[in-house]
């Protein structure tokens, strides 16, 4: 009988040549029938340049066989930090499964040509939106705001919105990835991935929950 890749996970003699990439898109297929919304958000944390911790929520966006992409103002507070120091975390949990996966490791820039596609995917007023917005910066009034996004979608009447320079999207590398399944009494599955650089083979562990 065929086992699935979360079957051969969590089967202690049979993990060694489970790929978490294919992993994941076992366990996202999964949260993508049953989360009621926003399966793909997710909680992404950064430090400052203090090395303070800072978190909050982004869309995971495209998922390659580098790592995994979010888009974002590279003006903002992460998109400072990341400049920074380009080394993340990353934390999904789906309430509907009762399970987690974490990632961890450096965080590169997508190029020109991948931003653009993803930009130009977008609803008009989004593109505006992103356009328009500082994020992250002191904004007076909503209104404010509101007059910023009338002006610019008059400016651009009928014709294409570029995408504006800071914005743009990272790809989190992951050099660690763990899974986590909740079990009876707190006795939960969790098995991490790790590897010591991009290009390293993947070894995995079984943690204590
Ligand atoms: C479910 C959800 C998804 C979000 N997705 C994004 C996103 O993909 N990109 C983004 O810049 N902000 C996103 N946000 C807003 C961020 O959480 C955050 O408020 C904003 O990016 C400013 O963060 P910063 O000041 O730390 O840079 C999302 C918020 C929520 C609640």
């Amino acid at each position: 009988m065929l086992q699935t890749l979360t079957e051969r996970l969590f089967d202690d003699s049979d993990r060694s040549q489970l790929d978490p990439f294919a992993l994941f898109e076992e366990w996202f297929a999964l949260a993508q029938e049953s989360e009621p919304n926003d399966p793909h958000a997710m909680a992404l944390a950064t430090s400052d340049a203090s090395g303070l911790p800072d978190v909050r929520m982004v869309l995971l966006n495209r998922r390659d066989e580098r790592g995994f992409c979010f888009f974002t103002n590279f003006e903002s507070a992460k998109g400072q930090q990341l400049l920074a120091n380009p080394q993340a975390a990353m934390v999904m949990h789906w309430k509907s499964l009762r399970r987690q996966v974490r990632m961890r490791g450096p965080v590169e820039q997508v190029t020109a040509h991948e931003a653009d596609a993803y930009f130009a995917s977008r609803a008009k007023g989004s593109r505006i939106a992103s356009a328009t917005s500082k994020q992250s910066r002191p904004l007076q009034s909503r209104q404010q705001m509101m007059d910023e996004v009338a002006t610019l979608t008059a400016m651009v009447g009928d014709s294409d919105m570029a995408r504006p320079d800071h914005w743009s999207g990272f790809r989190l590398v992951p050099t660690a990835i763990e899974f986590w399944k909740d079990g009876e009494f707190r006795l939960h599955d969790r098995v991490r991935f790790s590897r010591e650089s991009e290009t390293a083979p993947w070894s995995s562990d079984r943690l204590y929950p």
